[in-house]
C-alpha cells in the first residue's frame, strides 16, 4: 500500500473515495472546500442549509458527483462539536466512513484535512490516527469464508492520500502515517491470531508464530518444550496442561532495538482454548474462549511493530501456552502443584488457570532483572462485569508506573482504569493445605482483584498487570470496527515504550 501526503487541491485528485470531514454547524468553508462546493454546483452548502448533513458526530453523507470531480465518490463525515475534537473523534469518524463504503470497490482513498483539524494536534499524531483508523476499520476475518461476497472480502487498499492545506505539516504527517501503518498492521495481526479457532491456533501454532517473527535479525526466539518445562519445575503450567492432548510450550522472544539496557519483559496469557477444565464452563458462548490467548497475541503483535518501527528498546516476551481441557488425566479441584517459584498452590477451581500459567511466567521473568514487567491477560470474568467492553483494568506495583501507563493510554486511545491491590484481600488466598489457593473466597466479590493479588505473589520487580478480559473481544461490530478480536494492548504498549 502506498501512502502519500500532498498539498494538492482535493478537487483535482483522482481517487475512488474522497473523505471530507466537517464540524457540527460549520458555517464557513475553507478555500479548497469552497472550490469543491462550486464544482458541485453548491451541493455542500445546500445539504448544510437543508440540514441533510449537519456535521454532527457520526453523521455521514455520500454525495452524487456525476463526473463533476475527478474523485469517484465524495463522503462527508461529521466530527461533532469543535470543542470536543480529539484524535479519538478522528479515528471514530474514519471507522464509520470505512464501514459506510465497505460494499463498494474502494482501493484509492483520499482524506482532506482542513487547517482546523491539525491546528490543535501534532501532525504526527494526526497522520498516525488516520492510517491506523483506516486500516483497522477495514479489517475483516474471512480466512474461513469461501464465498465471494464483496462485502465479506473488501479489496485491499492500494493508495491512501492525506491532503493538507498547510505545506509545513506534510512531512510530519507522513512520518506519523508510516508509524500508523506499522501499528495497524500489528493490531490486525494480533486480531488475526485471536480470531483463529482453537483447533488451528494451538500452543504449537503460537510457537510457530514466534519463530516466524524471529526471522528478523533483531528478534530471537527460544521455545521450551514439555521436557524443559518439567526440568525447570513449572508445576503450575504443567498442572493446567494435564488435561490436554497437546503439550505445553513456553515461548521466549527477545527484541534488541538497543544494546545493554535492562529489558522490559512482556508476558502474555496463552490459553489457546479455555473450557474451564474439570470445573467446566457453561456451553453458552464457550466458543469465544478461543480468544483466551489474546494476551499472547498482543505480545506477538507488539514485537512485530517494535521491530518494524525500530523502537530503541530492549524487550523480552514470555508466553506460557497450553489448552485448558477436562480429561481423565486433567488436574482436579483439591490437587496441589508446586510452581516454579517454589510456592505450592491448591487448585480450588480449574477454570482459574490463567493465573497459574502466569505464576510460572512471572517467576521466570525475574531472571532478566527487568526494568518492569507488563502482563496481558484475559484473566477474570469479574473484570468484564466491573468495566465492560471499553476499559482495560490496570493494576500496578507503584503510582509512578500507573501514571505512566495512563499517559500512554490517553495518547493511544486505548482506555484503562486503575484498580487497587489491597493487602487485606490477600487473606482470601490462604489455603489450609498449601501456600496459596488459586481463587478468592466464594461470594466475597472483587474477583478481578484477587486474581491480580494471586499474580503479585510471584512478582519481585516493578510490575503492571492488564486484565483485558472485557476489551480483547467484541461480540458485535462497534463504530465501524469488526466483531471479534480487538487487538487491545498493542497500541497502548507501543505508546508506553515510545
Ligand atoms: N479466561 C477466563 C476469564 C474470562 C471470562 C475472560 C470471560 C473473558 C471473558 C478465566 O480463565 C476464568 O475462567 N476465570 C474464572 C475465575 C474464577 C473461577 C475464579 C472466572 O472469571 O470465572
Ligand atoms: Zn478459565
Ligand atoms: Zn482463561
Amino acid at each position: 500500500m502506498n501512502i502519500k501526503t500532498l498539498t494538492q487541491n482535493p478537487g483535482s485528485l483522482v481517487c475512488d473515495l474522497l473523505i471530507l470531514p466537517f464540524f457540527e454547524h460549520q458555517t464557513s468553508l475553507e478555500p479548497h472546500m469552497n472550490q469543491i462546493d462550486q464544482a458541485l454546483g453548491g451541493q455542500i452548502t445546500s445539504v448544510f442549509a437543508q440540514k441533510d448533513f449537519t456535521g454532527k458526530r457520526d453523521n455521514l453523507l455520500l454525495l452524487p458527483i456525476h463526473g463533476r470531480l475527478p474523485a469517484a465518490r465524495l463522503l462527508l463525515v461529521g466530527l461533532g462539536k469543535r470543542t470536543l475534537y480529539d484524535l479519538e473523534t478522528l479515528r471514530r469518524a474514519i471507522g464509520l466512513a470505512t464501514q459506510h463504503t465497505k460494499p463498494r470497490s474502494v482501493k484509492d482513498v483520499a482524506i482532506f484535512l482542513p487547517q482546523s483539524l491539525s491546528a490543535s494536534l501534532r501532525p504526527e499524531d494526526v497522520g498516525q490516527a488516520i492510517i491506523d483508523a483506516l486500516l483497522t476499520s477495514r479489517y475483516v476475518f474471512t480466512k474461513f469464508k469461501k464465498s465471494q461476497d464483496k462485502n465479506e472480502h473488501p479489496a485491499p487498499l492500494s493508495n491512501v492520500t492525506i491532503l493538507c492545506s498547510n505545506p509545513k505539516n506534510r512531512s510530519r504527517l507522513l512520518r506519523g502515517a508510516l508509524q500508523g501503518l506499522a501499528v495497524a498492521e500489528a493490531v490486525n495481526y494480533t486480531r488475526d491470531l485471536s480470531n483463529h479457532p482453537g483447533n488451528l491456533m494451538t500452543p504449537q501454532s503460537l510457537a510457530q508464530e514466534a519463530r516466524a517473527l524471529a526471522k528478523s535479525t533483531r528478534i530471537s526466539c527460544t521455545v521450551l518444550g514439555k521436557k524443559q518445562i518439567e526440568k525447570l519445575g513449572m508445576g503450575a503450567l504443567l498442572g493446567v496442561n494435564q488435561g490436554s492432548a497437546l503439550p505445553p510450550e513456553f515461548i521466549i522472544l527477545e527484541y534488541r532495538g538497543k544494546r545493554t539496557v535492562t529489558p522490559y519483559v512482556l508476558v502474555g496469557k496463552g490459553i489457546t482454548f479455555d473450557s474451564g477444565g474439570i470445573s467446566i464452563k457453561p456451553s453458552r458462548n464457550m466458543e469465544e474462549m478461543k480468544f483466551d490467548m489474546a494476551g499472547a497475541a498482543a505480545v506477538l503483535g507488539i514485537f512485530k511493530a517494535a521491530n518494524n518501527m525500530r523502537l530503541p528498546v530492549h524487550l523480552v516476551g514470555l508466553i506460557p501456552a497450553t489448552e485448558n481441557l477436562p480429561s481423565g488425566s486433567a488436574i482436579k479441584p483439591g490437587d496441589v502443584v508446586t510452581a516454579l517459584s517454589g510456592k505450592t498452590i491448591e487448585v480450588i477451581n480449574t477454570d482459574a488457570e490463567g493465573r497459574m500459567i502466569l505464576a510460572d511466567a512471572l517467576a521466570y521473568a525475574s531472571r532478566y532483572k527487568p526494568k518492569a514487567v507488563i502482563d496481558f491477560a484475559t484473566l477474570a470474568g469479574a473484570m468484564v462485569v466491573a468495566l465492560g467492553p471499553e476499559y482495560t483494568g490496570v493494576f500496578a506495583s507503584s503510582t509512578t508506573l500507573m501514571k505512566r501507563l495512563q499517559a500512554a493510554s490517553a495518547r493511544s486511545g486505548e482506555k484503562v482504569w486503575p484498580f487497587p491491590l489491597p493487602e487485606g484481600y490477600k487473606e482470601q488466598l490462604k489455603s489450609h493445605v498449601a501456600d496459596l489457593k488459586n481463587v478468592g473466597n466464594d461470594g466475597a466479590g472483587g474477583g478481578a482483584i484477587t486474581a491480580a493479588l494471586f499474580l503479585q505473589e510471584f512478582v519481585s520487580y516493578p510490575w503492571i498487570h492488564l486484565d483485558i478480559a472485557g476489551t480483547a473481544w467484541m461480540t458485535a461490530e462497534r463504530a465501524g470496527y469488526a466483531a471479534g478480536a480487538t487487538g487491545v494492548g498493542v497500541r497502548l504498549m507501543l505508546e508506553y515504550l515510545r
